[in-house]
């Protein structure tokens, strides 16, 4: 395996190169977009994208994104291209908003995991944006963690988790945004978001001028959750509890016990002034923004420190806060270490 250093602004154009070569012989690159790491295949190759599940050993149901760098390249993957999609394409792309729309026949059934459907973005990250202007192929990118597991937002935590699995890493620094893109079907009457993300559901709808839905959680006649929807995700290897905002008491309280079972207790505060029974505390950032950009390292590190339980400060009400609290509440469904 090899670490590659790029610079996030202005990548050298002979490491794109090779990578885009790896990605065109049906190899693994793992690259930074603006939201988390992937573990990037040619969409067009089968046997690459089998690879992609292998190494994440990620189960085959679980459809993957395709990254292209412009709509036309979109267009190519999908067979219907709504207005929507184009309104919303033009504002938001390159950036975190994943459309999902009626797949084409470039796109096989391994990538959509059988759908008829295939989730498309394009990624606001000089580095991701050239590599798919050198390999010329839609690429198939899931976040480069294993399955289950915390998203990476840096090549160290790629290599933590798919080190020996992969053929190269472009290292580019932590990625700006933090937290996955949002996913919004358009592929059926009305939009429906199926993953909160740093594009926010009000957004979308002051631009396409329309509702957007939310999904339900297990669709008619169907045994399990819809694609994206498990509800434990995104977790760390700790236990982590929500604690509602401003309640020292019960934090406190919490973490006494726990530290009596001599566990290791971390916690990440917003408004919460003093914590004396965690051994960890984090304080975090009160814009929704920069406390996404933070979460993933911040579990990242504690994990690494070896804490068995981490608390954390419930996030405040509004809608810039829907991407860290949907990803916080599934993190906390998690209940037991794995
Ligand atoms: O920010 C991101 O989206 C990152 C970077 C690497 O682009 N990628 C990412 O991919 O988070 P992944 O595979 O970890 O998450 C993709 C999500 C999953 O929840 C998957 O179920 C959903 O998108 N998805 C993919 N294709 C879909 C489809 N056809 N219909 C519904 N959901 C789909
Ligand atoms: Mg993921």
């Amino acid at each position: 395996l090899k670490v590659a250093h790029v610079e996030a602004n202005r990548p050298d154009l002979a490491i794109i190169d090779e990578a885009a070569r790896l990605i065109r012989r049906g190899g693994l690159v793992a690259f930074p977009t603006e939201t988390v790491y992937g573990i990037g295949a040619n969409a067009l190759d089968a046997e690459a994208v089998a690879k992609i599940f292998a190494a994440k050993e990620r189960p085959a149901y679980n459809p993957l994104i395709v990254h292209v760098d412009s709509i036309s390249a979109a267009r190519e993957v999908v067979r219907v291209w709504p207005e929507e999609a184009e309104t919303l394409a033009r504002v938001f792309w390159p950036g975190p908003l994943t459309l999902v729309l009626a797949k084409s026949r470039a796109i096989g059934p391994e990538v959509t995991a059988g759908l008829d459907t295939v989730a498309v973005r394009v990624p606001a990250h000089p580095v991701a944006l050239s590599l798919l202007a050198a390999a010329a192929v839609p690429i198939a990118a899931p976040s480069a963690n294993r399955f289950m597991r915390l998203s990476p937002t840096t090549a160290e935590h790629v290599l933590k988790g798919l080190e020996g699995r992969i053929d190269l890493v472009l290292d580019a620094g932590p990625t700006p945004v933090g937290i996955e893109s949002t996913v919004l079907d358009l592929s059926r009457g009305r939009p429906i978001l199926l993953r909160a993300g740093s594009v926010g559901k009000g957004s979308i709808e002051a631009v396409i001028g329309e509702e957007v839905g939310y999904p339900q959680a297990f669709s008619s006649g169907s045994a399990r959750p819809a694609p994206g929807m498990l509800e434990r995700h995104y977790a760390p290897q700790a236990r982590l509890l929500l604690v509602r905002a401003d309640d020292t008491e019960a934090l406190n309280t919490i973490a006494e016990q726990a530290v009596g079972s001599s566990e290791r207790v971390g916690a990440l505060l917003l408004t919460i002034p003093t914590a004396n029974a965690v051994e960890h505390v984090v304080r975090m950032p009160d814009d929704a923004a920069e406390y996404a950009s933070r979460l993933y390292a911040t579990l990242h590190q504690l994990d690494s420190i070896g804490c068995d339980l981490v608390l954390v400060e419930a996030v405040p009400p509004g809608e810039e806060w829907a991407g860290v609290r949907d990803r916080l509440t599934r993190a906390a469904a998690s209940g037991t270490r794995t």
